[in-house]
């Protein structure tokens, strides 16, 4: 069973420079939403029952926003106004942080998750991808692949050549409609990128990344990638892709961010993920 999620939000964000620098993207606003409440939302949809975020120093601002406030709360009582407690967001069990003090890769800060996920597979949910599905939110088609073949999953879908720079891509043999066993995973190639199928922003793990990561650590000059983790995992076992039946935003593109608000303006913001 996947019960726990890691939801890694300590970038820098420099893609959406000058906004960035003081307001995370993971803090967008998406309707009356900022985009990460949308993920937790997504996460809890799906069965998880224990998140850890991992944040920087300065990403208060997610912090504060999960944290229940009694001021806002008595002062919502005073005037009133108690059916706007409602939507302030105080999820039904509480949200973990720890801080990456250094910005050293997204690698890096899932490793740091090591001792809250311990020895059970784990989900991860990048929180500047936002996810709109029909029926099933996209982690939960993750969980239940997982559920079958009780390997590292990862959810891919296809782009358009011209965006594939931007992403990990995988290659491997479609063992079922839309599953593919990954047979090479290549972080955002500048060309000859070994299929149009790119990582979305979510994945089940077993627990041996972990080992993996703690294994590689940063190095000191640079970033250490996920994806050089999942390179090494594939040799040790089998790993699948399944390509998601969500559409998929990626907010770190400031196309597709405008896109998913005209999208929230369409459909109104009771979508839940
Ligand atoms: C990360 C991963 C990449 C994945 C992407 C999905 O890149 O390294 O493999 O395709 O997320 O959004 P980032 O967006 O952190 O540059």
């Amino acid at each position: 069973m996947v019960k726990k999620a890691i939801i890694p939000a300590a970038g820098y964000g420099t893609r959406g420079l000058p906004i960035t620098k003081v307001i995370p993207k993971e803090m967008f606003p998406i309707g009356l939403k900022p985009a990460i409440h949308y993920v937790v939302e997504e996460a809890i949809e799906s069965g998880i029952e224990q998140i850890l975020m991992i944040v920087s120093k300065r990403k208060n601002i997610i912090v504060d926003y999960f944290d229940e406030s009694l001021e806002l709360e008595a002062f919502l009582k005073r005037e009133n106004k108690q059916h706007l407690i409602e939507i302030v967001p105080v999820p039904t069990f509480p949200i973990h942080y720890i801080r990456q003090s250094y910005a050293k890769g997204l690698g890096d800060a899932i490793r740091l998750g090591k001792a809250f996920i311990g020895d059970e597979p784990f989900a991860v949910l990048l929180p500047d991808d936002i996810m709109l599905s029909e029926k099933e939110p996209a982690l939960k088609q993750l969980i239940d692949q997982f559920n079958t073949y009780k390997k590292t999953i990862i959810g891919v879908k296809e782009v358009e050549k011209s965006k594939l720079k931007y992403y990990g891509v995988i290659s491997g043999e479609e063992v079922s409609k839309g599953i593919f066993k990954i047979d090479n995973i290549v972080e955002k190639p500048s060309e000859h990128a070994p299929s149009n199928l790119a990582v979305t922003g979510r994945y089940i793990f077993t627990p041996e990344i972990l080992s993996l990561l703690d294994l590689k650590k940063a190095p000191a000059e640079g970033e250490l990638q996920l994806t050089d983790a999942i390179k090494e995992l594939l040799f040790r076992e089998e790993c699948y892709g399944k390509v998601v039946n969500s559409r998929r935003f990626d907010i770190g593109l400031h196309g597709d961010y405008v896109k998913l608000i005209n999208e929230f303006s369409r459909i109104n913001a009771k979508r839940k993920y």
